[in-house]
C-alpha cells in the first residue's frame, strides 16, 4: 500500500497549520504586556545562536490580518496558534486582565471565524511571565494553581468560540531544555533534578486546567481539551537486546514521562523511568529518588485528563549502550539516568538535527501511542521541516510527502485514530535558541522589510494543492507562483 503514488486522504482528516505567540507576534512590550522568560532570555548575549531576538519577530500582532489571508490562500480547515500568558495577565496572576490583550485575541479569533477557519488554541507555548519565573517557575508546585487560574480566564474570555484547547505544548522541551540543560528559557542549570520537578508540575498544571474545563465550561461550551506532547520516536540502534532495552527506556524518558501519567491505565510516572532514576539517585548518595512521586490522589486526579493526544513529531533517535560510560554526561543528569548514547545513525542531518528525515518513525510513534494508551484520538499538532532558506523548498515538500505517506499507513494499516494533521509552520518565525536563522515556514518572511513581507514558498503551493484535492500525490511537484502578502 505504501508504494501507491496517489493516495486519498480520509474525508474527515482535518488539515491545518500552526504557529506560537512568542515566535510570531513581536510587540513584546506593547501596551501592558509584561516580559516573558523568553523575552528576557533572548536579550542575554550568547543565548541565541544568531544573536537575534523576537522583539518584533513576524509582527503578527500588527499584521495578523495578513496571516489570515495566507491561511485563506492555503485553504486550511484550522489554524493552531498560541496565546501569550503575559499579554493576557501582565502580573502572571489573574488579579489583572489586560483589556488590550483580550482585544487582540478577540480580533484574531473573530477574523478567523468569519473566514470559516477554525481556531485551535494552545494556552502555553513556553512564554511564561517572568514574574512567575521569579517565584521558581515550573519548579514551584503552585504553578499548577496559577495555570489553572490563567486557563479559567481563557475559557471565560474565548471559550464561546474556541472548541479545541491545547493546555501545554511539549512538556519535555519546557522542563529538560529550560531547567535541565540551560538551552531554553529560563536557562536554569539544575540537570538531573529541575527537569523532573518541572515534569510533575507541568502534568499537574495541565490536569487542573482540564478539570476546570470539564467541570465549569464543557457543558456550555462543548469543546475538547488536551495536551500536546513531543512524540519523536526513540528506538534501539541495533537489534541487540541491550539496545532494544535502551530504546524502550529512552521513549519512556522522552515521551512516557508526560504521557503515562495522563493516558495510561495505571497513571503516575512510567516504571522504567522510576527504576532508573531511583537506581542512579541511590548510587549517587541521594536519600531518595530525584524523580518526585505523585501521591495516590494526584495519580487519580491526573489520569484520563486529555480528550485527545496532541502529537508533535519531527524525527527519530536511536539508542545504544555500546560505548556508554559513566562520566560521559554530567551527574546527575537526565542523559546519565537513561544511560545510553543517542544518535541519528547514518541518516543525513539537515540544517537542524531534529528534522533528520526518518519518515517511518512517525508511523512507529503513532502505533506506539495507540498501543500504549488504548487507542486515543490523536491530533497531529506539529510536523515540519527546517532549512536555511530558499523559496523553492523541494526538500520540505519531500519531507511532508514522505511523512504523510507514513501517516496514511498508520491510519489505513495500523488503524491509528488520527483526527487531524498540522504543518509546522505557517511562516518562518523565531526558532527559539536558533533565532531567525532556521526557517520552518510554508511562507518566507522578509525580516529586513518593515512590514515583514511574506512570500509563498513552493511548499505553500504544494500544501494548498493537498488541501484542495485531499489527495497525497507523491509525484506532484508544484510550479512556483509569485504570491506574497
Ligand atoms: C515546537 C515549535 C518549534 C518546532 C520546530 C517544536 O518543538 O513546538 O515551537 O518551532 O518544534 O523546532
Amino acid at each position: 500500500m505504501a508504494s501507491k503514488v496517489v493516495r486519498k486522504l480520509p474525508d474527515d482528516l482535518k488539515l491545518g497549520v500552526a504557529t506560537a505567540a512568542f515566535q510570531i507576534e513581536g510587540a513584546w512590550s506593547e501596551a501592558d504586556k509584561s516580559p516573558s522568560i523568553w523575552d528576557n532570555f533572548c536579550h542575554i548575549p550568547g543565548k541565541i545562536k544568531d544573536g537575534t531576538t523576537a522583539d518584533d519577530a513576524c509582527k503578527s500582532y500588527n499584521f495578523y490580518k495578513r496571516d489570515i489571508e495566507m491561511l485563506k490562500y492555503l485553504g486550511v480547515d484550522f489554524y493552531r496558534f498560541s496565546i501569550s500568558w503575559p499579554r493576557i495577565l501582565p502580573n502572571g496572576f489573574a488579579d489583572k486582565i489586560s483589556e488590550s490583550g483580550i482585544e487582540y485575541y478577540n480580533k484574531l479569533i473573530d477574523e478567523l471565524l468569519s473566514n470559516k477557519i477554525e481556531p485551535v488554541v494552545t494556552m502555553y507555548h513556553w512564554d511564561l511571565p517572568q514574574n512567575l519565573q521569579d517565584l521558581g517557575g515550573w519548579t514551584n508546585p503552585l504553578m499548577a494553581d496559577w495555570f489553572e487560574e490563567y486557563s479559567r480566564v481563557l475559557y471565560k474570555s474565548f471559550g464561546d468560540r474556541i472548541k479545541t484547547w491545547i493546555t501545554i505544548n511539549e512538556p519535555k522541551q519546557i522542563g529538560l531544555f529550560g531547567y535541565g540543560l540551560k538551552r531554553f528559557a529560563p536557562g536554569i542549570n539544575a540537570h538531573g533534578i529541575g527537569e523532573y520537578i518541572a515534569a510533575k508540575n507541568i502534568v499537574l498544571a495541565h490536569a487542573k486546567a482540564w478539570h476546570v474545563y470539564d467541570k465549569e465550561f464543557r457543558e456550555k461550551q462543548k469543546g475538547v481539551c488536551g495536551i500536546t506532547i513531543a512524540t519523536d520516536f526513540r528506538e534501539g540502534a541495533t537489534s541487540s537486546p541491550a539496545d532494544i532495552d535502551a530504546g524502550l527506556d529512552a521513549i519512556q524518558f522522552e515521551v512516557g514521562l508526560y504521557a503515562h501519567p495522563i493516558f495510561s491505565d495505571e497513571g503516575g510516572f512510567p516504571d522504567r523511568v522510576k527504576r532508573l532514576v531511583n537506581k542512579r539517585s541511590k548510587e549517587q548518595g541521594y536519600p531518595k529518588s530525584r524523580l518526585p512521586e505523585f501521591t495516590k490522589d494526584e495519580i487519580e486526579f491526573v489520569k484520563g485528563t486529555s480528550d485527545f493526544y496532541g502529537f508533535n513529531h519531527y524525527s527519530t533517535k536511536f539508542y545504544t549502550r555500546v560505548g556508554f560510560e559513566r562520566g560521559m554526561y554530567p551527574e546527575p543528569s537526565y542523559d546519565d539516568d537513561i544511560g545510553a548514547i543517542a544518535s541519528y545513525l547514518d541518516y543525513e542531518q539537515g540544517a537542524i538535527p531534529h528534522v533528520t528525515v526518518i519518515p517511518q518513525g512517525i508511523r512507529k510513534a503513532l502505533k506506539w501511542v495507540k498501543e500504549s494508551y488504548n487507542n486515543p484520538p490523536i491530533m497531529i499538532t506539529e510536523n515540519g521541516y527546517g532549512t536555511l532558506g530558499g523559496i523553492e523548498d523541494y526538500d520540505r515538500i519531500s519531507y511532508f510527502k514522505k511523512y504523510l505517506n507514513c501517516i496514511l499507513d498508520a491510519i489505513e494499516i495500523d488503524h491509528c485514530n488520527v483526527l487531524s494533521y498540522t504543518a509546522w509552520s505557517l511562516m518562518d518565525n523565531f526558532e527559539w535558541d536558533s533565532g531567525l536563522s532556521i526557517k520552518f515556514g510554508l511562507f518566507q518572511v522578509d525580516y529586513e522589510d518593515d512590514r515583514r513581507k511574506r512570500t509563498a514558498r513552493s511548499s505553500a503551493m504544494w500544501y494548498r494543492n493537498l488541501l484542495s484535492t485531499k489527495t497525497l500525490n507523491l509525484d506532484h511537484v508544484p510550479v512556483l507562483e509569485d504570491i506574497s502578502f
